[in-house]
């Protein structure tokens, strides 16, 4: 058993699907590696206790070596006591025929009170994800009702999104995925978001190049990632949920550790004004992150009128979905 203290991660939902994959990768390292001691906080509303107590039995039935403590609650104040991280999965996913935002009305209201018990309740140096849909405006929710938590401590998971549209990249160019890089994830994690192919690389050269075939890129690719998660849910007749998990796994490493000099990753973050985008919400930009503690919007990624076009479309539709929520912001 490693000496080191625990980091201790709170993950709502932990009882559904999500969860189910992302508790388990979390307890073997696959986050914050195989060294580092991680206490669980795992929190579910009153009627899925009982799921949850099955998810224990099997947590504990795997004996991994990283697990400090484990500690199933219904309750928010004792689920995000003292977190570093937080997870924030629990809520209702769409179903066939519906857009993400569509959820906004039954979700969003969750992320007022978690906000507020996360500021009440956490640690001094709480980060959080926002996994649960639509996750840029709840995002944006959570970070208003969390007062006093800086607001450079809230994300939303555009991951899944990234990684989707590397795999497109990759099958269409004939490489391995790992070859991809540069890819930004820009605006809402909704049908209008923007993978910016016109900045990604293979293999260290322009995808544009590599492909050859622009058309193919703003007419098949773009709607394919926009509407990859549709597409599961047609296909599974339930939501993403392992390749969620993975998203939301990759988006925590991506934010603790170093990214590669010239490379970026995908995450909603508080916008600052970059790129001539509205401040305040939630939007997905290429980031970076030097010391895996601070990150920074990668500034200077060139932005055609195309792009321009549709990271407009994007923030608009935030804007929107924001007014819906007005109501919500005390
Ligand atoms: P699920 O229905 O299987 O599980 C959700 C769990 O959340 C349930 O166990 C439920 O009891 C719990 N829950 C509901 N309200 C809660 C609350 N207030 N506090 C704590 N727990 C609560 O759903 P899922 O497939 O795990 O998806 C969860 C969310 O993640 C959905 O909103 C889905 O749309 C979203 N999602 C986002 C992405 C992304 O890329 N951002 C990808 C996949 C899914
Ligand atoms: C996804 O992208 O798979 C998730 O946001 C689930 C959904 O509703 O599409």
């Amino acid at each position: 058993m490693s000496t080191k203290a625990p980091i201790r991660v709170a993950i709502t939902g932990a009882a559904g699907q999500i969860g189910y994959s992302l508790i388990f990768r979390i307890a073997a390292g696959d986050v914050f590696g195989p060294d580092q001691p991680v206490a669980l906080n795992l929190i579910e509303i009153e009627p899925a206790m009982g799921a949850l107590s099955g998810v224990v039995m099997e947590l504990n039935d795997c004996a991994f070596p990283l697990v400090s403590e484990i500690v199933p609650t219904s309750d928010m104040n004792v689920g995000f006591k003292d977190a570093n991280w937080c997870l924030l999965v629990g809520s209702v996913p769409r179903k066939a025929g519906m857009e993400r935002k569509d959820l906004l009305g039954i979700n969003g209201k969750i992320f007022v009170g978690q906000g507020e018990a996360i500021a009440k309740n956490a640690a001094k140096d709480v980060r959080v994800l926002v996994v649960g849909n639509p996750c840029n405006t709840n995002a944006y929710i959570c970070k208003h009702a969390a007062k006093g938590v800086p607001a450079d401590r809230f994300f939303a998971m555009t991951r899944l999104d990234e990684n989707r549209a590397k795999a497109q990249l990759a099958e269409k160019a004939g490489v391995h995925s790992s070859k991809v890089t540069n890819l930004a994830i820009w605006g809402n994690h909704s049908a209008t978001q923007y993978p910016d192919f016109y900045n990604a690389k293979i293999d260290g050269k322009p995808a544009l190049e590599v492909i050859g075939d622009e058309a193919w890129l703003k007419d098949t690719f773009i709607p394919t990632v926009q509407q990859r998660g549709a597409a599961i849910i047609k296909a599974r007749g339930l939501s993403s949920a392992a390749s969620a998990a993975n998203g939301a796994i990759d988006t925590v490493r991506s934010l603790v550790t170093p990214t590669k000099p010239g490379d970026w990753f995908s995450v909603a973050v508080c916008s600052d004004g970059s790129y001539n985008t509205p401040k305040d919400l939630m939007i997905s930009y290429p980031i970076r992150t030097n010391d895996g503690k601070t990150w920074e919007i990668v500034q200077g990624v060139p932005v055609n009128d195309y792009s321009r076009a549709k990271i407009d479309a994007s923030c608009k539709e935030l804007q929107e979905e924001a007014n819906d929520v007005a109501e919500l912001l005390k």
